[in-house]
């Protein structure tokens, strides 16, 4: 099928909606880049035709009717006759939309099991994708890696490339992982796994959102699919299992950030730190973004972030600590060695 007509739209509609965003952050749902993805593609452009083609037809013989009776110089008030019990109209608006919404259950259940059915390699690569407020953890339980915000998968490629298989789960509300180009929604539901898969045929970055109302910062809780070559995945996995940095000259900086409850909350691999509340930051430097995509990493915006992180990203549950810049700097300088 031609999407190009549809591109070009998408391409114009949503910068529109998604202000604010650069535009690297903005999925677009009609490119898909993985089979999953490819799937709601088709359903939704054929719901799409059909639901603008029932617009065309009702809004049209509504403007048609609106024009033609309108009313004239010369009309009397009386009400025009009123028709009551015609079997012939009865049954077509009850017939025509059946007939569509079956179609339509038909089409959505063939895509359903062909997604859910699909035959995947038993070495798949696994991921569990852990839904907190605000921010997602990922874990890699046969590498035993943990990360957060910043999904690495290899790409998927004809020449033996596996697909991610990924278990959903929340630790406190709904949420809903949603990366456009690779897969349709699905629910993270507390008590609950959940799960979906992807096979991102490109490497780059796919940007995503949680897709359920889940509080203050539901908008803040932006997650990214980074898609690598296999021999680079592989390096980056093999990164991530080492413990953290220990580098001598930040010790002032790490003995700060050990005497502050910080290490009640987060975890960095090889210290004293082990919290699970807050994302992991063994390797925070390796990531883009710090509170779930809310900043670009940088060392101002860690500074800004761990000074007030209600500035950046209001009713985060990351508590501002009152620190002196003196003490923010040694831990930002701390953390910038944690790659
Ligand atoms: Cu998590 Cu919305």
């Amino acid at each position: 099928m031609n999407t190009r007509p549809l591109k070009l739209a998408a391409t114009f509609l949503i910068p529109a909606m998604a202000f604010g965003l650069d535009e690297k952050r903005i999925a677009n749902m009609f490119d898909p880049q993985a089979t999953p993805a490819d799937e709601v593609v088709k359903i939704s452009i054929l719901t799409l035709l059909i639901c603008g083609a029932i617009f065309a037809i009702v809004a049209g013989l509504l403007a048609y009717i609106i024009f033609k009776f309108r009313r004239r110089p010369g009309d009397d008030a009386a009400e025009p006759p009123q028709v009551y019990g015609s079997n012939q109209i009865e049954i077509a608006w009850t017939v025509i939309p059946l007939l569509i919404v079956f179609v339509l259950i038909m089409v959505t259940a063939r895509v359903v099991s062909a997604v859910q059915n699909k035959g995947l390699p038993a070495n798949a690569l696994h991921a569990t994708v852990i839904g907190h407020q605000w921010w997602w953890e990922l874990r890699y339980p046969e590498l035993g890696i943990v990360t957060a915000n910043e999904l690495h998968v290899p790409v998927s490629s004809t020449d033996g490339g596996l697909p991610t298989v990924l278990t959903l789960q929340s630790v406190d509300v709904i949420h809903s992982f949603w990366i456009a180009q690779l897969a349709g929604k699905t629910d993270v539901i507390p008590n609950r796994d959940n799960h979906m898969w992807i096979d991102p045929r490109e490497p780059g970055i796919y940007f995503g959102n949680c897709a359920e109302y889940c509080g203050t910062q539901h908008a803040n809780m932006l997650i990214r699919v980074i898609v690598h070559p296999k021999a680079e995945f592989d390096a980056w996995v093999a990164n991530e299992k080492k413990p953290a940095v220990n580098d001598p000259a930040v010790a002032q900086g790490r003995a700060t950030f050990e005497s502050l409850s910080c290490v009640n909350c987060h975890a960095i691999r090889g210290t004293v730190a082990a919290g699970a509340f807050g994302p992991d930051l063994t390797h925070i430097m390796n990531r883009q973004v710090i509170a779930s995509g809310a900043l670009t990493n940088t060392p101002e915006h860690l500074r800004a972030w761990i000074h007030d992180p209600d500035q950046a990203k209001p009713g985060s549950l990351m508590p501002a600590m009152q620190l002196s810049d003196a003490e923010v700097d040694q831990i930002v300088s701390y953390l910038e060695t944690l790659k």
